[in-house]
């Protein structure tokens, strides 16, 4: 059986849990075939050469980021597939994870199940004080043993379990959990995010710190930013995925005055870099 864990990740943290999904399922290779890629490199249709979908992605605004969203509606009908869901989030996922398979649900895949994992939040983080007490505490963070993956490992491992013994994808399907909250307070929140996010949009530059190494450029998941005339030129493209303002060598990318000299999110272990086509 084929199983793909397919994510995205702006900063490290979705890129973080996917590689721990990983390797935990490595320990199953005599059941299970395992590939794991960013969707910057797999196209929508290269989903129907797996058995089993793993798709991961952070939480925007009680969503996915659109990025996600522009992906998903592209998929291909596809008959007997399955699909587990996982998603980080810095405080409160909302209806994020039923919202994102309703996608895969049009196409034919079975819900089998989800998890939802509480990470930093690299939007609060970016603009806080590099002594905070929640930039210390996610420093501080043990990311070794995460209970709530291999808790969902042992999910995805009995799931594939039954369907090599016979047992029909369908039969072991779920449905997503409805939560009522958000359908209270996900409008105004989304009304809130979607003006600020729409300002911040627009407020991104470089500062003189910028050494034009072109990181950014290379690193932009949707090849927002350019370099004109020795200047860093961001199209209105943007995803907010925060990944060229967390991964810039000398802290020069800015979003108006709000993260100037502010922390910068390297991912869990310190180490993240981003796995696209033009690096
Ligand atoms: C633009 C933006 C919007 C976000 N919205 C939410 C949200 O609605 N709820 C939440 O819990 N976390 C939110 N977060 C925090 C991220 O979901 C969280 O930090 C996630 O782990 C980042 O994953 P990544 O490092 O793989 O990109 C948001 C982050 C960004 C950058």
């Amino acid at each position: 059986m084929k199983l793909l864990i397919l994510f995205f990740s702006g900063t490290g943290n979705t890129d973080y849990i996917a590689q721990y999904l990983e390797k935990k399922l490595q320990n199953y290779t005599q059941l299970i075939e395992i590939s794991l890629l960013t969707i910057e490199n797999c196209s929508p249709d290269e989903l129907k050469e797996y058995d089993i979908i793993c798709f991961g992605f952070p939480v925007f605004e009680l969503n996915s980021p659109e990025i996600i969203r522009t992906f998903l509606a592209n998929l291909s009908p596809i008959e007997n597939k399955g699909v587990f869901i996982f998603c980080t989030m810095g405080l409160w996922d909302g209806n994020a994870i039923r919202k994102n398979y309703k996608p895969f649900q049009k196409k034919g895949y079975s819900f089998l199940r989800s998890m939802s994992m509480v990470m930093p939040g690299t939007d609060g983080l970016v603009m806080l004080n590099k002594k905070s007490r929640y930039v210390k505490k996610a420093l501080e963070k043990d990311f070794e043993s995460l209970p709530k993956v291999d808790k969902f490992t042992n999910q995805i491992i009995d799931i594939v379990k039954k369907v090599s013994s016979g047992e029909k994808l369908e039969d072991l399907s779920i449905k997503p959990r409805f939560k009522i909250a958000s359908t209270i307070i996900g409008p105004p929140f989304h009304l809130l995010y979607l003006i600020l996010v729409n300002f911040m949009k627009k407020k991104f530059y470089a500062t003189d710190d910028c050494t034009f190494c072109e990181l950014c450029v290379k690193n932009c998941p949707v090849q927002n930013i350019s370099i004109i005339d020795k200047e860093i030129v961001f199209g209105d493209q943007c995803v907010m995925c925060l990944r060229c303002i967390h991964q810039c060598p000398t802290d020069a990318i800015q979003i108006g005055k709000i993260t100037l000299g502010k922390f910068r999110w390297h991912g869990p272990l310190g180490d993240f870099k981003p796995k696209n086509l033009t690096n």
